[in-house]
Order: C-alpha cells, then sequence, then structure tokens
C-alpha cells in the first residue's frame, strides 16, 4: 500500500532537526529554500550510506573503480551531453495563486490520483471476494478498472507527444481538457507552458581576463564520460567495465518541496557501465537485478520498492527505469537506471576532436562503448532509510517511545556508554571502555540524566547498543547490554563487547548478502 502521509513527513522533519540529523541551511537568516545541512548524526548516516553504495559498486566489484571529478567543467561539456539545448523543465503558472508548477507533473500527480482509483478498486474487490480472488484477472477484466486504465494510456500518449515534439500548447491544453486545477488554490487559471533551463551559471575569472560562463554540474555522469580514457588507458581497463563516482549535483528545481527529496544542491553514486555494443540490453537488465538487490538487502521492507519504466525516454535513453520507494508521499523515484547508448561518448569526440574508443583485441577493433548507468540520490536514499525506520511506540508500561530502527550498520552511532552516575569511579570506567571500541565502533558517550532518560535518546537517534557500567562493573569487569529493537537488557563481559556490537553492526553483514 503506497503511504501519502504529510503528518509523518512533518514529523520525520521535526523529528530531524530536533536529534542532529538534517537542519534548513543557514537557518538563522531563515533558511534557503531547498537547500538542507546535515548536523553531526545526519552526516554519520550519510556517510555510512556511502560507505554501503562504495563497497558495493567499487570494492567489490573488480571491474568497477571510481574516480573523484571536479565540479566546475568545460562549458562545451554541457554543450555537448544537451543539457544547454535541453535539459529543460516546461513550467506553468497559475494566474490566481501565482504558483509555478511543472506542467508534467500536474498531469503525472492527475495519473497518480486514477492509480489511487484503481487500487482501491482492486482493494475493495478482495476485500469482497477473499481467499477466492483473482487479482490479475479482475484488473484484467473488470470494467472500472480497464476504464483507468485505457485512460492513463491515452494521457500518457498525448503527454509523450507534446513533450517530445516541443509543442507546449498542447501540453497547455491536455491540463485544460482534465480539468487539473492548482493544488493549492483549486484555480484552472492557466498561463502558456514555458521552457526553463536547470542549469546553475557562474563566472569564471576576473572580467579583465575575459571572464567564461561555467556551470555547476547537473549531474555527475559527465564528469566520468570525459575521463572515460584517462581511467581506461591508466587503469588498463578491459570492456566491460565501470567507473562509479559519489559527489554534489545541482539544479535550479522550480518546485523544489518535500524536505530533501528535491533540492537546488544534492549528492548522486553514479556508475557509468561502458559495454560492448548490442550487449547494452543484457547489462541493463543485470543492473537492474543488481541495483534492487542492494536496496533490498537494507531490510526496509520488499514491498517497498518498485520498478517504473519510463515511457519518454530522455534524449540520451534507449532503455530507462526508476525504483521508486514508498516514501511517506507515496511512491516516488529513488534510482534511475538508463541505457545511455554512445550518445555521451559519441557527442564528446564530436566536441573535443577526441577519439573516446576501445580496441577490442578479440574482434581487432575499434569502438565507441555503450552505456548502462545506475544513478542514486543520496539524499533520497538517506530519506528513504529515515522514514521507514522512524517508528513511534507504546510500550507495556503504557510509556511511549520514538526509535529510529535503522539498520544497524549505517546507525550514526553504534554504541552508547553510559556510567549509571557521574561519581564512584563510574565515567573513568565507561572512558576506559570506549578507548577500546573507538577504534572499530563510533561510539557515544553520555552521563547527565536518569539511565531510562538517555536510552529513548539514544534510540531516538537509531543507536543499536547502550551499554551501562554501575558498581558492579568495577568488581567483576561486566556491564549491562541493551538492544535498541527489543531493549533487552544482557550482563555480559567487557572484552566480549567488541564482538557481540561486531555481530550486528559491521556492513560486511549488508554486504554479504549481496553475494
Ligand atoms: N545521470 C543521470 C541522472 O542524473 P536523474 O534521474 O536526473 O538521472 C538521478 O537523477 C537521481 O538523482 C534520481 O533518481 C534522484 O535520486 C536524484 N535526484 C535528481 N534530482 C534531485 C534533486 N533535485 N534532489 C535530490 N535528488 C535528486
Amino acid at each position: 500500500m503506497a503511504n501519502n502521509d504529510d503528518n509523518l513527513l512533518k514529523k520525520i522533519v521535526a523529528h530531524a532537526k530536533e536529534y542532529g540529523f538534517v537542519f534548513p541551511s543557514s537557518e538563522i537568516y531563515d533558511g534557503l529554500s531547498a537547500a538542507y545541512d546535515y548536523g553531526q548524526n545526519g552526516v554519520q548516516l550519510k556517510n555510512n550510506l556511502k560507505e554501503y553504495w562504495w563497497k558495493a559498486m567499487v570494492q567489490m566489484n573488480e571491474e568497477i573503480v571510481g574516480i573523484d571529478a571536479s565540479i566546475f567543467m568545460h562549458p562545451t561539456t554541457w554543450k555537448a551531453s544537451g543539457h544547454v539545448d535541453a535539459f529543460n523543465d516546461p513550467l506553468i503558472d497559475n494566474k490566481d495563486s501565482k504558483k509555478r508548477y511543472r506542467a508534467d507533473v500536474l498531469i503525472e500527480d492527475y495519473i497518480a490520483k486514477i492509480e489511487g482509483k484503481i487500487n482501491k478498486e482492486v482493494a475493495k474487490a478482495t476485500k469482497r471476494f477473499g481467499d477466492d480472488f483473482d487479482k490479475d484477472q479482475f484488473i484484467a477484466t473488470n470494467p472500472n478498472v480497464l476504464r483507468n486504465k485505457e485512460k492513463i494510456v491515452s494521457i500518457n500518449e498525448r503527454m509523450k507527444k507534446g513533450l517530445e515534439s516541443g509543442d507546449l500548447e498542447s501540453i497547455r491544453q491536455l491540463i485544460i481538457d482534465l480539468e487539473i486545477a492548482d493544488p493549492i488554490s483549486g484555480s484552472k487559471n492557466w498561463t502558456e507552458v514555458r521552457q526553463f533551463n536547470l542549469m546553475f551559471s557562474t563566472e569564471m575569472g576576473s572580467v579583465a581576463d575575459g571572464a567564461n560562463t561555467i556551470y555547476l554540474r547537473p549531474e555527475t555522469a559527465q564528469g566520468i564520460f570525459v575521463n572515460y580514457l584517462n581511467v581506461q588507458k591508466t587503469g588498463r581497463m578491459r570492456i566491460p567495465f565501470g567507473i562509479a563516482q559519489i559527489g554534489k549535483a545541482f539544479r535550479n528545481e522550480i518546485i523544489a518541496r518535500q524536505f530533501i527529496f528535491r533540492m537546488r544542491e544534492f549528492e548522486q553514486m553514479e556508475m557509468q557501465f561502458f559495454v560492448k555494443p548490442g550487449e547494452e540490453m543484457e547489462w541493463y537488465n543485470k543492473w537492474k537485478n543488481t541495483r534492487i538487490n542492494w536496496h533490498k538487502a537494507l531490510g526496509l521492507g520488499e514491498e517497498n520498492y518498485r520498478f517504473h519504466d519510463h515511457l519518454n525516454l530522455a534524449h540520451y535513453a534507449n532503455a530507462a527505469c526508476d525504483i521508486e520507494f514508498n516514501f511517506p508521499m507515496g511512491f516516488k523515484e529513488l534510482e534511475g537506471i538508463h541505457s545511455r547508448t554512445d550518445f555521451d561518448l559519441k557527442a564528446h569526440e564530436e566536441h573535443s576532436g577526441k577519439k573516446l574508443q576501445f580496441f577490442d583485441p578479440v574482434e581487432n577493433k575499434n569502438y565507441v562503448p555503450y552505456v548502462v548507468e545506475t544513478s542514486i540520490g543520496l539524499d533520497r536514499l538517506f530519506l528513504a532509510v529515515l522514514s521507514s525506520a522512524y517508528t513511534e511506540e507504546k510500550l507495556e508500561d503504557g510509556s511511549e517511545r520514538v526509535v529510529l530502527r535503522i539498520p544497524a550498520a549505517l546507525a550514526p552511532n553504534k554504541v552508547a556508554i553510559l556510567p549509571l552516575t557521574k561519581k564512584d569511579g563510574l565515567p573513568e570506567k565507561a572512558r576506559e571502555i570506549i578507548d577500546e571500541l573507538k577504534y572499530d565502533f563510533t561510539c557515544f558517550y553520555e552521563e547527565k540524566d536518569a539511565i531510562g532518560k538517555r536510552y529513548r535518546r539514544q534510540d531516538a537517534i537509531g543507536t543499536p547498543y547502550c551499554v551501562t557500567v554501575d558498581h558492579q562493573t568495577l568488581e567483576d569487569n561486566t556491564v549491562t547490554i541493551r538492544d535498541r529493537d527489543n531493549m533487552l537488557q544482557e550482563r555480559i563481559s567487557i572484552s566480549d563487547l567488541g564482538t557481540i556490537i561486531g555481530q550486528k553492526v559491521d556492513i560486511k553483514h549488508l554486504l554479504k548478502q549481496l553475494n
């Protein structure tokens, strides 16, 4: 079942701020729209997500290597990639509310509503027919479902035709015909649709020297394409091989909303896999499979993922899909997998005059490789983890707790070491334990407040283990260890702590599921 819970998103935004995960950017000046800062816990979660991706993609794959390209690139890069001419959003303004929208998103939201009707119809029938219910047959034959499905196909066709041919008037007409209203004011008084380029530009060099307009990269991928030959030659790479990168990207998003889901400055984790022409569909399917398994290994619930195949292919792709996640605002794109053909390398060959090819020793010929790309937004992954981890629980004693059930390997802190009191040598003993553990695990020390309150604070930031140092510890070198998820406590020897914590929090356990 898809989420659509504004309230949940609000709670997550508030929790993320209160517990040092995500702050509005430059908040003392009232913030900057669609820019966010990661706090002391957020940055650790983000780093752990990067580690999970990097290890799975680069460390565990002999045929993939990493790079870190600069954000500024020669301006011709963006001419070649098509971004100067075609990286546009079709925008429409509502004349009454003065709000601006992406025309295609208004139409997609309308389609999502029809999909919602279909889902409701199926849910009703499931209830009515019980165990005998044949969902596939129902969807294939029920007149209401069929009518709505036909409607979706026809809307998609009109939208695709209008966007591909650049006929923006037909997109406006589609919005009028569907009687789509401004989601805020309800008004149907729309302007024409206009194209708006999403790249941020700035100037490099002083004006006296002849300043050049350059762009903040809107995707990390082009840093990989322009380095294809450098890496292939210096790394003696043979096709098929991949280049991976994590880095910032910038887009002047018009509708920047839904917290860190759509930002103007965000981080991508991309991998371009170079293959022999003709073999791209095989690799496209393989990477679809590999990437969905990587997501599912996180344990956020298999039902929260689905593929969405693109009907409107980008100018560079011959096949593309999204991995969608069930965010608090419903199923939305988390990662894109694109078969980009030889579009980018060929375009860079043409614009640079340099050959970007591979000599295939088996075939004894040169060719421009085809590319299959996997591209995930790190901030969206962060939101996926945070939103599915956020749990409000009623406990047996009637009290309540908020716990972040973050996969243990990704938790900002792995263990909190808590002396029961601030005296009698307990803080010193606790520090001794941290000095042993800190080489392997991020540890948190806290001595203020009652122990129950300290447990709750650790639950709220997702710390898998709390270790309490008490008077008995001084006598027999044992501590109590409390598990975040079931709150059970056990008395164990200090010398066993490292092994027990490691069994749960080592990222190896996540990575081993991928083999
Ligand atoms: N190189 C291909 C590419 O950039 P994309 O589908 O435009 O493809 C890839 O972006 C991923 O980047 C998306 O699936 C999403 O997770 C993330 N992303 C895109 N725009 C974003 C934004 N404004 N804020 C946060 N993440 C974004």
